[in-house]
């Protein structure tokens, strides 16, 4: 596995490569979510790009970007094992310049639910991933469903962009009790984490209603709001279909319901697709 931390050196090492690459952004402190998706980009190509990159943008004034969890050396050791090519760590210089231009979010889907309560956050996020994405060359590239938001503006971005990439959507990994892994997490303590769950078990509520037939939406997030009473504040609990439209009912197939939620210190995100 080739360590690359400028970005003459990561499109040098691209150029050697022929065939397919797959290419898994992250900011690192991996687990078994990002793991999931660095074996599937193996597995559907000839090679594999993953990098690590905080990306300062992306967070917003008084955020977590400083105590955000860094873990190299354990990261670099898994992506080896994965089976890597290369593995891209560049610093905040190799990928911005003083004055750059801006790619905006949408006016409506970028600023509600996550962009709503983050303005700005998915801004910086498309900039990043549009730079990582030319970088790498990448043939196809893999976004977890956890960030389904994320998913949805980075989708519509290479359309938007005419961007030849193929963006893999891979599915939600969980811990053994329901709990969608996070590089947030770590800030959880025993306690919390056991009231974190109130949020997969809110979303298995409302998929248990809609499997028996309950499909209107006001009804079952007012069930998923008792279920989430043990959460410290409920931001926000949607049920929209894949276009982040809010759905008045439950349609199967095109609906995604998403909560967020604050647990202690960290907010956490959870969602499922219907
Ligand atoms: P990060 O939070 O490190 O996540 C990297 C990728 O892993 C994202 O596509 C995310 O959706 C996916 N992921 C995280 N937890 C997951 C889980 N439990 N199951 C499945 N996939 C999971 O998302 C980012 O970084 C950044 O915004 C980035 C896209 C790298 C741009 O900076």
């Amino acid at each position: 596995m080739k360590i690359v931390r400028t970005t003459a050196q990561l499109q040098k090492a691209k150029k050697e490569l022929s065939g397919s690459i797959g290419f898994v952004p992250t900011m690192g402190a991996l687990h078994h979510g990002h793991l999931s998706l660095i074996r599937q980009a193996k597995e559907e190509n000839d090679h594999l790009i993953v990098s690590i990159f905080v990306n300062p943008t992306q967070f917003l004034e008084g955020e977590d970007l400083d105590a955000y969890p860094r873990r190299e050396e354990a990261d670099i050791r898994i992506c080896e094992l994965a089976g890597a090519n290369i593995l891209f760590m560049p610093t905040i210089d190799q990928m911005y310049e003083k004055d750059e231009l801006c790619i905006g979010a949408p006016a409506i889907r970028g600023y509600i639910l996550e962009g709503q309560k983050r303005p700005g956050h998915f801004d910086g996020m498309l900039q990043v991933v549009m730079k990582l994405l030319n970088l790498s060359g990448a043939t196809r590239a893999y976004f977890g469903k956890k960030d389904a938001q994320q998913l949805a503006l980075i989708t519509q971005m290479t359309k938007n962009y005419f961007m030849d990439v193929q963006i893999v959507a891979c599915e939600i990994v969980r811990d053994e009790k329901g709990l969608a892994l996070s590089s947030r997490n770590v800030y959880l303590s025993e306690s919390e984490k056991e009231r974190a769950l109130c949020l997969s078990r809110s979303l298995k509520r409302a998929t248990k209603m809609v499997m028996s037939g309950e499909l209107d939406s006001d009804t079952i997030m007012k069930e998923m709001r008792s279920v989430l009473q043990e959460a410290d504040e409920v931001e926000y609990i949607a049920i929209v279909d894949r276009a982040f439209k809010a759905l008045k009912k439950v349609e199967l197939g095109n609906t995604i319901i998403l909560v967020a939620a604050q647990v202690g210190k960290p907010r956490l995100i959870d969602n499922i697709w219907i």
